[in-house]
């Protein structure tokens, strides 16, 4: 929780808004969590964001689950109601869509089969977005295959099938493909470099990576190099905050160059 940039992110846009309010970092055990949450409307909060180890356990302890949450299998946000009552949402998939759209508005659902590397949380929040906008072929490649095998069998649906590849079979993956994500940790600061073979892929392939530290991860210089629009995680970073902060305090935020450019200070140090 320490390295989160939630608040500056909410605090930038309760500045810009003027909305009376604070956006404070509250650590809690997972033992705690619970009385944590509990404690939250008795003290005046319209909600939070959850962080790792927190938003899974969430889905069990809040009082309703949007659907969306429920098929990610996991929540990043708690809404407030008036009645006190913890409603969990999940905005990570809304967070790849509008980064996508913004960073690549000239791609389409229907641009071919989307190969996702990675089965985690991410993973399961790109994929879920990709079936809502339309995708109907998704590639997942994971090391652990019973994890890719879970989101196949979670999230396909009549309209999008989930086929799952070992890294052996990357190429085979990104042959047609019309977008390439990376969820995994692989080529984030102190992490094994991402090393994989782009060939196959198309060039007109949008390649997404959710990793923003550093901002140009190897993956995205080797797409840069061969053509391909890249798009780095601090769009999805950015946009996954705003419908927690419309939801506390009805008012609509955007992801302006100025908050880009505070976002992109903090992250400096790492790059
Ligand atoms: P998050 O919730 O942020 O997605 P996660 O659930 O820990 O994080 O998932 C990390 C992803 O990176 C997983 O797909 C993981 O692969 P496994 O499911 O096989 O663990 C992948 N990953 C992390 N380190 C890796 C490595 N050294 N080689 C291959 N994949 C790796």
């Amino acid at each position: 929780m320490t390295h989160s940039r939630s608040p500056v992110l909410h605090s930038f846009w309760l500045d810009e808004t003027g909305v009376d309010g604070a956006y404070v970092p509250l650590p809690a055990r997972p033992q705690h969590l619970e009385q944590a949450l509990r404690a939250l409307p008795i003290l005046g909060f319209r909600g939070c964001n959850l962080t790792i180890p927190h938003k899974q356990a969430a889905l069990s302890l809040v009082d309703r689950v949007e659907p969306l949450a429920r098929r990610i299998g996991a929540v990043n946000t708690i809404v407030i109601r008036p009645d006190g009552t913890l409603e969990g949402r999940n905005t990570d998939a809304f967070g790849f869509r509008e980064s996508l759209r913004d960073a690549v508005p000239a791609w389409k659902a229907t641009a071919g089969p989307a190969a996702i590397l990675g089965a985690g949380g991410a993973a399961r929040a790109v994929v879920a977005a990709l079936a809502d906008v339309g995708v109907t072929e998704i590639r997942i490649v994971n090391r652990t295959l019973a994890r890719a095998e879970a989101i196949a069998c979670d999230l396909a649906t009549p309209k999008t099938s989930i086929t799952v590849y070992s890294w052996e079979e990357v190429g085979v993956a990104l042959r047609f493909a019309g977008l390439l994500v990376n969820t995994t940790s692989l080529g984030m600061v102190g992490e094994p470099a991402l090393t994989l073979d782009l060939t196959p892929l198309p060039p007109s392939a949008p390649v997404v990576d959710i990793v923003y530290a550093p901002l140009e991860t190897g993956l995205l210089a080797a797409a840069r190099g061969r053509g391909h629009p890249v798009v780095n995680g601090v769009g999805m970073l950015l946009h996954q905050g705003r419908p927690g902060f419309e939801a506390w305090f009805g008012t609509p935020v955007r992801v302006t160059h100025e908050l880009r450019a505070a976002i992109l200070a903090t992250l400096a140090p790492v790059q």
